[in-house]
């Protein structure tokens, strides 16, 4: 018997979603809705993938069964948003997709509704699209791609856990101000003008951090929030104009106890994700150790390539580069040794693009060569012993001051790790590194900024050194890298009057500006402020690094562009003149 097609199913009726059936459905009848993903015709007979957020299944429809509901499924098209109702049945022998998770089934299709048709998309959906800027034109339609939905699946259980194991410790979620005052947090802020106020502006935060710390004084002695920032800054693969910070702040605790909880909640979410586990208490280093073993302070430890230091041998040799060099250090690269004339002038403009002002290298095992040459052979022996390194590596050289010589070496280290496959897929190094510099000194400006933010708290044996030498006072604040990158920041924060007032006047704020700026923290030091400290994860960073994105665009659903645009709703955009007359704002 010829089954009829009703003309509607019912909304409200889905009884699975289509990625989810298995043999076990099998006989069941079902209601699905989607979009058609494909479609393929073979002789009369029409197979779609039909798609939703869980996956693809395959519906069929078969004159012989239902013509009039075959009859309708003609005018899909890809992409058509329809519902089907059918009975799961067994893919026939040798039909079976296991590329598929519903592979060992289909959909025999008995009604089928067409609740809207789809113009042909701009782009296939499903294939890995280049043009990052008609992805964002067209996000909506993006956004249904298979790793698009994975990513805001997966960014939804990375905050459902976070919420989960913070109430289970104990935090409150509170929010904070959208509508605030600018904090000096580092970069530039959004403001927005007021029209109640003529001439005065509201700032966006950069950061819940302030208030954060006053819900300390009131008492909520574990906070979080999962909150949106705002910095206008340079935007690079890993930064957002806006982005979100799974924030926390706690009273009472010491360093030791908060970077626990962290790293903790941090070894939750990379095995809840990825299902590794993450041996526990995860390596530290200090600051110092960082910049000399990698050259920054946010090592990618997956590879070795480390910093050797060969100053003390290297000053002895008659190598002019060498000898009048502050600091000279290598990175050996195992089986470098292959790289042409060519390929190594590159790493030396690349060198370049980093402040060296050249790079000099050995090919160990080889005689000649623009640095053996300038050395004798015992010289050379030493570098390659210091090294460790073999005949057919190469080691690639840097003499200057410290920090240009971390940056080179720093950049080099992961280019040849890049270039040469070093890093290991499916791998998470997870580890602190601690006790920061509290100020970094700016010549350009000729003052003093702060390296994490103002409000953290320095290392109590070096308050001394404030007077002397603030660039030598290291910091209580730990930042927690994964993989090379930063994925949270955070420290012990100032609670006393005396020593806050002392850091801003040493960033160059006068009792004035700092009365203005921040009165109403430093008067909250004194009505019985608790020792407090916290951090704050990058949420978008955190989703990326699991999911092994390589852009946070990746992971947000509506991002912005590298320009800071929204090119699909076209904003920023101009206003009307009403609205700035409004706001008291002239363009000029
Ligand atoms: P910080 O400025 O280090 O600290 O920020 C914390 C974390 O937020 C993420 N992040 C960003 N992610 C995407 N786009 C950006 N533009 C961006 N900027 C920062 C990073 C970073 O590690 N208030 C302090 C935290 C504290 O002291 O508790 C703060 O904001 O992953
Ligand atoms: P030169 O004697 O000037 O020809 O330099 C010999 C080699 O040392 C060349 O390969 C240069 O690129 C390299 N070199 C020059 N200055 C530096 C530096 N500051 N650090 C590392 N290598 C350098």
């Amino acid at each position: 018997m010829t089954a009829t097609a009703s003309p509607c199913i019912q909304l409200g009726s889905r009884t699975h979603y289509d990625g989810t059936l298995r043999l076990g459905e099998v006989g069941q009848e079902v209601t699905l809705f989607g979009w058609v993903h494909s479609r393929r015709d073979h002789g009369g007979v029409i197979f779609i993938d039909l798609r939703d957020r869980t996956g693809l299944v395959q519906v069929v429809f078969n004159p012989e069964h239902c013509a009039e509901t075959h009859a309708l499924a003609e005018k899909l098209r890809s992409e058509f948003v329809i519902g089907v109702t059918g009975k799961v049945r067994p893919r026939s022998e040798g039909m079976a997709n296991p590329k598929l998770a519903t592979g060992e089934i289909e959909v025999y299709a008995d009604r089928l509704t067409i609740f809207n048709p789809a113009k042909p998309s701009p782009f296939p959906i499903g294939e890995n699209l280049t043009d990052e800027l008609l992805r964002l034109k067209y996000r909506y339609l993006d956004l249904r791609n298979p790793s698009m939905q994975e990513s805001l699946m997966v960014r939804h259980r990375v905050t459902k856990l976070v919420r989960d194991y913070l109430d289970e410790n104990g935090f409150l979620e509170i929010e904070t101000p959208i509508l605030g005052k600018s904090t000096p947090e580092g970069a530039r802020d959004y403001l927005v003008p007021s029209r109640v106020h003529p001439g005065e502006f509201y700032a966006l935060p950069q950061s819940p951090q302030l208030f954060k710390q006053l819900l300390m004084v009131s008492g909520f002695d574990r906070y979080f929030q999962i909150a949106r920032c705002f910095r206008d800054e340079d935007l690079r693969a890993d930064r957002q104009p806006e982005f979100t910070q799974i924030d926390l702040e706690t009273s009472f605790l010491s360093q030791e106890k908060v970077m626990e909880l962290v790293e903790k909640m941090m070894a939750m979410l990379i095995e809840s994700i990825r299902g590794v586990k993450i041996d526990s208490p995860i390596p530290r280093l200090t600051y110092q150790e960082s910049m000399d073993r990698y050259g920054c302070d946010r090592p990618d430890t997956r590879f070795g390539l480390e910093l050797v230091d060969l100053t003390e041998i290297a000053q002895k040799t008659n190598f002019k580069v060498f000898a009048e060099a502050a600091q000279v250090k290598a990175i050996n690269v195992p089986g470098g040794g292959v790289y042409s004339r060519k390929q190594l002038d590159d790493l030396g403009e690349f060198a370049k693009k980093f402040g060296a002002k050249g790079l000099a290298y050995i090919k160990v095992g080889e005689s000649s060569g623009p640095v053996v040459k300038n050395l004798s052979q015992e010289e050379v022996g030493m570098l390659t012993d210091a090294c460790l390194a073999k005949p057919g590596d190469l080691m690639l050289f840097a003499a200057d001051k410290p920090a240009v010589v971390a940056e080179v070496l720093g950049r080099l280290r992961l280019k040849m790790a890049e270039d040469l496959k070093l890093i290991p897929a499916d791998r998470f190094d997870l580890l602190w590194v601690t006790d920061f510099p509290m100020f970094e000194y700016d010549e350009g400006d000729a003052r003093y900024y702060a390296k994490h933010h103002a409000f953290t708290m320095p290392k109590l044996e070096d308050l001394s050194l404030l007077d002397q030498d603030p660039v030598a006072v290291r910091a209580q604040a730990y930042d927690i890298v994964l993989n090379g990158t930063e994925v949270g920041g955070g420290s012990m924060r100032i609670y006393q009057r005396e020593i806050q007032e002392k850091i801003f006047a040493l960033m160059g704020f006068t009792p004035e500006e700092r009365q203005q700026k921040f009165g109403f923290l430093l008067d909250a030091f004194e009505y019985g402020t608790p020792p407090h400290g916290g951090l704050a994860l990058g949420l978008d960073r955190l989703v990326m690094l699991l999911l092994s994105r390589d852009s946070i665009r990746e992971v947000i659903a509506f991002p912005k562009t590298q320009s800071a645009t929204d090119v699909m709703v076209a904003a920023p955009s101009e206003v009307e003149a009403k609205q700035l007359r409004e706001l008291h704002l002239k363009i000029g």
